[in-house]
């Protein structure tokens, strides 16, 4: 209530509801065709041409074009919408009208304007329609993110976290929520985020992962989503030192059951969005037809292969540096396997050198785990990141030590070796990744509505 006294305050309305007619939004207006109906959002753009306004309003659920012709309206409408501030927000009546040419299929004859709150000329709304530089959108994302542009992501985002929760939720998954300040790593020791936790030191999470293979043994099919932290230096278009992630993980499962399920969930997650979010997808510019071709079954390849594609690409010169077994695969590298493949490629089988302490040893040849890597075509690398287990308690501690880890903190996580350990195996999906790959955008700092990165921490 503090919120409406003070807008009253500040402007002439006090009345959230002043015209006669229902309310509706731009999304739900075709329901409404030549009906008087109200709509209450802000002016994204002003285009005038004498005696008649097209005025644009949004109000988060669409872009509609108004029109306002001087000699059919009253001239206070006329006068409060010629010359109207940009973002300035507004209640408008009008009678939505088909016109094939809008982009959201009607356009509106606008009958009556409130301004709610005019912005003044002498402090402009800062991003204009003309281009600005990413820095500057950067600074101010707290009012980028009213670009429509930047909604429709947003609206692809949510889409994506509601198909992947509704993707296991059907499947017998149970969501169990883990912790976000946590004692020890879980994704190596270098990219922790320590936090001062009452005089012991805690780290903020870099996966849900451990804590819900507890969990799975408590449930059998587990996933977590929330939010993950790595301080990386890294200033790559693929990183977030914040970021979300949807981590399934299932008693009882092998690798390539996992394999299975990161395809099924992929593949349900794109189809998701060109069913619902294909006006959204459309307006960011995406290439819809690259999406259309992701189906079951995506290609396998396991790391052997890829370091032959990747020497064979070298040979060719299309790949600079020559990779050598052993080694991760770097940005350049994934970017070079996935562009091979028209649908997410799953690598399997990395060095165990170059892998997390947690991962289940290939039995027919140890040097190897049991794990896969699910890279996005067109460039977009690693959206996926899992693997089977290690099931067994001695090898778990030795690797442990070898990681330099500290036993004492993972007691609990070797408690499950303990008591009835089975194999069992899971996977991470950064939503951040998922999202650019399926927007088709430059970089993951457009993904998430506050994005934060190296140098970036405001607003
Ligand atoms: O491959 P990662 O590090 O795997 C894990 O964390 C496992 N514990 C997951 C599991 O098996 N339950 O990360 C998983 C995914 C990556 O494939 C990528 O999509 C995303 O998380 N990711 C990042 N996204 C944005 N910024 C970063 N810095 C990211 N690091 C990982
Ligand atoms: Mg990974």
């Amino acid at each position: 209530m503090q919120i409406f006294s003070a807008l009253s305050a500040s402007s002439a309305v006090n009345n959230l509801n002043p015209m006669a007619s229902p309310i509706t939004t731009i999304a739900e207006i075709g329901k409404h065709e030549g009906q008087a109906v109200t709509i209450r959002g802000w002016l994204y753009n002003l285009r005038e041409s004498g005696k008649l306004l097209f005025p644009q309003f949004r109000d988060g659920s669409g872009v509609i074009q108004g029109v306002v012709p001087k000699n059919a309206v009253p001239a206070e409408v006329f006068d409060a919408v010629k010359g109207l501030t940009q973002e300035s927000s507004v209640i408008v009546e009008g009678k939505p009208r088909a016109d094939k040419r809008a982009p959201g299929g009607f356009e509106l004859d606008v009958l009556n304007v409130q301004v709610v709150q005019r912005v003044s000329e002498a402090d402009p709304y800062p991003i204009s329609l003309k281009e600005h530089g990413v820095d500057f959108l950067m600074e101010h994302r707290h009012l980028w993110v009213r670009t429509p542009r930047q909604a429709a992501i947003l609206r692809v985002r949510a889409e994506i976290i509601k198909a992947a929760r509704d993707f296991f939720d059907d499947q017998g998954f149970t969501l169990t929520d883990p912790p976000i300040l946590t004692p020890a790593a879980c994704e190596g020791t270098s990219t922790l985020f320590p936090v001062d936790y009452f005089d012991e030191q805690a780290f903020l999470t870099q996966s849900g992962q451990l804590y819900i293979e507890a969990t799975a043994a408590a449930l059998g099919k587990v996933y977590s989503f929330g939010p993950t932290f790595r301080a990386e230096k890294s200033k790559t278009r693929r990183h977030l030192t914040e970021f979300w992630m949807v981590e399934p993980e299932v008693a009882y499962a092998e690798l390539s059951d996992i394999m299975d399920l990161a395809e099924r969930l992929v593949s349900f997650l794109v189809n998701r969005c060109l069913e619902k979010r294909r006006a959204d997808l459309t307006t960011i510019g995406r290439d819809i037809s690259k999406l259309a071709k992701i189906e079951v079954p995506f290609p396998r390849i396991s790391y052997d292969e890829a370091v032959k594609m990747l020497q064979e690409a070298h040979a060719k010169g299309a790949l600079e540096n020559k990779f050598e077994w052993g080694g991760d695969l770097g940005s350049p590298d994934e970017t070079y396997i996935s562009s091979q493949f028209d649908r997410p490629v799953m690598v399997h089988r990395y060095p165990a050198k170059v892998k997390a302490f947690y991962m289940e040893p290939d039995p027919q040849r140890p040097e190897l785990a049991l794990c896969v890597d699910v890279l996005a075509p067109e460039g977009y690398g690693e959206i996926i990141g899992g693997s089977q287990r290690m099931a067994s308690y001695d090898l778990l501690v030795k690797r442990i030590h070898e990681h330099g880890l500290p036993e004492e903190a993972f007691k609990w996580y070797l408690d499950l070796r303990k008591y009835g350990s089975v194999p069992h195996s899971g996977f991470g999906m950064g939503i951040e990744r998922a999202v650019a790959w399926i927007c088709g955008l430059e970089h993951v700092r457009e993904t998430i509505p506050f994005p934060r990165m190296l140098h970036r921490l405001y607003p």
